[in-house]
């Protein structure tokens, strides 16, 4: 019986281009929902872009652009990515879309109005209130002084510099991080969803500890039920309501009869699974509610081990709950780091670009290999190392697997017409049906998510393809045509056993497994791996060898794209020839891993100064840069005061007249820099995190009290 799935990857935010952990989820769900359909089984693979919430509003005004507009422009560069990697989502919609909007708001109702008691609860809290956007505001854009070690502008929720947790209410001389103003302290009524409810505890032990889920995940998930952080540090037994709903202004979907109220984006973020498929649906003219409604019907989701509370606490009640099927299973995976922890070379730093891997013309199907060589069903780490990389595919992939067929298939063309005989020979025979007999065994790792387990079970099965390979030397037996009859034995075993490991790696490699249905005439998307090949056409070449300069193509850092990117207005020079690059690293602290090691002499060259902000200005032409008028301390050979102009990529996080009169750092012997809009004379400090989508902002730095302008800083 063929079974029916429904499969998804988690949404992403649509803020921010694909980057390699996206692509590395897809490759993976991809692999599993292709093996499925080469089964019989029946798959709908949806994804949807997440549209909602406060950081996606606030990027959108940013850029001068409607909510609206800005999801759809970030949605219209989505298929380069999926094509290129050949990702066959059968749907790919987003949660803004007219589906979502009616399915959040008809499952919150039913939760509403459960019939064995309501599953939402309203409940005053106290809020920041921005007086000058006339928003509350989340709590990663209040700041302040941290009230244990007076840290300045420290998040809402913990002091990055001590690692102290506290609520935002507990900061000292807050302020908004959008509009610079002191917030106030203002109560609105926020609805809940009662995880808290004995039905809901009940249901979810249940679901999460029957054995379904990965054990280590089922563990994590259980500590959960017993204890939890509360936003002020402190800890509380058991499952704590889930507060839904956030105040106008807010990008997201209405609750019902609820005016100037939205549900929280996590809440209709997995609701945007059931929308991308009933859009789907509605597509093909198919019913949503029967295709549902059935009992075989199994529903997967594919996500990274961040979201896993959403995925196993709140999604799951949330469908229980509202009378909706609940998923069949979450499959947890790691996270992708790249070149971790090695030792690279200068042109090998920085992190993997999926786009720019394609545009280099690298071929998908090594990446998706590698990726497959490394996945397990567990949900640890992996990471793509550029050595191991080019040894996979050009040793294993190309060397043991591909080249088989470049090994008979001249000897076919040119001697036996390209037709293939079915008389194997005692060890041919043995060879093939052993390959054969393997199909249940990989077919078994592909269903439990064993990737690595199916590439190194196929590369053992070419190794032995290869060994019969020199054992009867088709090159010898060609030159004389005595062996004629043994000639054509190899090479069609050869090609027999090639179209069977063919199909075994054909969920990874669904291209080149194409381009092989066209050479033995069989289809490749099937599991049919007793039907012999008949005839051949003349071989084409199947993949080409990754080079080491396309590795260094794609690790070369990138030049910065404009003047002052990402935020310092950094003499392009001093970008080029920095001592080395640092790996992107997402465990690393602020996202990327230390810089090697520097004396203090090197340290010594850098003179950082005190500086005060006398004037700052927005500068016309740039959405990015502002002008800053410094005071360094410094005079001219009259005994002036002067002061410097540097150019600085804040513009997106600070107004001018909030700097005015700040004291800040400065590169001061840095050399000059011609820029469009004038001579930058310095750079100014400040931080940000390596991965701007995962953690937006970027942070000037201020000394101390007691720090007046010109000292250096040691
Ligand atoms: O963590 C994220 O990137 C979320 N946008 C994932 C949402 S998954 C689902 F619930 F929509
Ligand atoms: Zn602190």
């Amino acid at each position: 019986m063929p079974r029916q799935l429904f499969v998804t990857t988690a949404l992403p935010y649509a803020n921010g281009n694909f980057h390699i952990g996206h692509i590395m989820e897809y490759i993976q769900a991809d692999i599993w929902v292709r093996f499925q359909r080469m089964q019989g089984h029946a798959v709908n693979f949806c994804g949807a872009d997440d549209t909602h919430g406060a950081p996606i509003m606030i990027a959108a005004e940013k850029a001068g652009k409607t909510p609206q507009q800005f999801v759809a422009d970030i949605a219209a560069g989505r298929k380069q990515y999926l094509d290129g990697f050949h990702i066959t989502f059968d749907n790919w919609s987003s949660t803004d879309s007219p589906e979502n909007h009616e399915l959040a708001q008809s499952i919150y109702r039913a939760l509403r109005d459960n019939p064995d008691g309501s599953l939402i609860e309203t409940r005053t809290i106290e809020q920041f209130f921005d007086p000058e956007k006339n928003m509350f505001l989340p709590d990663r854009y209040i700041k302040g002084e941290c009230p244990k070690c007076h840290a300045q502008d420290q998040y809402g929720d913990n002091c990055e510099v001590c690692g102290a947790v506290y609520a935002p209410t507990d900061l000292i001389k807050p302020f908004s991080a959008l509009s610079g103003a002191t917030p106030v302290l203002k109560n609105s009524e926020h609805f809940f969803f009662k995880l808290s409810d004995p039905r809901c505890v009940a249901f979810l032990q249940q679901w999460t500890q029957d054995g379904k889920l990965q054990p280590e995940v089922a563990n994590k998930v259980k500590e959960w039920f017993s204890v939890r952080t509360n936003p002020d540090g402190s800890t509380s037994e058991g499952l704590g309501d889930w507060d839904i709903s956030r105040d106008a202004p807010y990008f997201g979907i209405e609750i019902p009869d609820a005016p100037g109220k939205y549900f929280y984006v996590w809440l209709d973020a997995p609701i945007g699974y059931l929308a991308s498929l009933k859009d789907l649906l509605n597509k093909r003219g198919q019913s949503f509610e029967a295709y549902m409604a059935n009992p075989a019907l199994e529903q997967y989701h594919f996500i990274g081990k961040d979201i896993v509370t959403f995925h196993t606490l709140f999604w799951p009640a949330t469908l229980k709950f509202s009378g909706r099927k609940t998923p069949t299973n979450v499959f947890v995976h790691g996270f992708l780091t790249v070149n971790n922890g090695e030792k690279m070379s200068k042109s090998r730093g920085t992190g993997l670009d999926p786009l720019k891997y394609l545009q280099l013309g690298m071929n998908a199907e090594w990446l998706r290999y590698y990726l497959a060589a490394k996945l397990s069903n567990r949900n640890e780490d992996i990471d793509f190392n550029a050595d191991d990389f080019m040894a996979r595919v050009n040793s294993d992939l190309i060397g043991k697997f591909v080249n088989i067929a470049s090994r008979a298939a001249g000897f076919l063309t040119k001697r036996f017409d390209g037709k293939l005989t079915s008389e194997f020979g005692a060890l041919g025979a043995e060879l093939l049906a052993d390959i054969r007999s393997e199909a249940d065994a990989i077919a078994d790792l592909y269903e439990a998510r064993e990737f690595g387990k199916v590439t190194r079970e196929v590369m053992l099965l070419a190794d032995r393809v290869n060994a019969y390979v020199d054992q009867n030397k088709p090159w010898d037996l060609a030159k004389d045509a005595a062996n004629n009859e043994a000639l054509h034995q190899v090479c069609s075993v050869l090609v027999n056993t090639f179209a069977v490991l063919t199909r075994y790696l054909a969920p990874v490699l669904p291209s080149l497994a194409q381009a092989v249905q066209g050479f033995v005439g069989q289809r490749m998307d099937d599991w049919e791996v007793d039907a012999d090949v008949q005839a051949i056409q003349p071989y084409q070449h199947l993949m080409q060898r990754v080079t080491p300069e396309q590795l260094d193509a794609l690790f070369e850092p990138k030049e910065p794209s404009a003047p002052a990117s990402p935020a310092h207005a950094a003499p392009k020079k001093i970008a080029k020839s920095a001592p080395a690059t640092v790996p992107a690293d997402p465990n690393a602290p602020g996202g990327e891993a230390l810089a090697p090691t520097i004396t203090i002499d090197d340290f010594a060259k850098i003179d950082l100064r005190i500086a005060k902000i006398v004037a700052c200005a927005a500068v016309e032409g740039s959405t990015k840069l502002l002008r800053l008028t410094l005071d360094v301390g410094e005079k001219n050979a009259q005994g002036q005061p002067t002061t410097r102009n540097v150019f600085s990529g804040i513009a997106s996080m600070y107004q001018p007249e909030q700097l005015v009169g700040q004291l800040t750092v400065l590169v001061a012997n840095l050399a000059p820099r011609k820029m469009k809009f004038g001579m930058s004379e310095g750079m100014v400090l400040a931080a940000s995190h390596a991965d701007e989508g995962a953690q937006p902002g970027i942070h000037i730095l201020t000394p101390w009290p007691g720090a007046t302008p010109g000292m250096r800083i040691h």
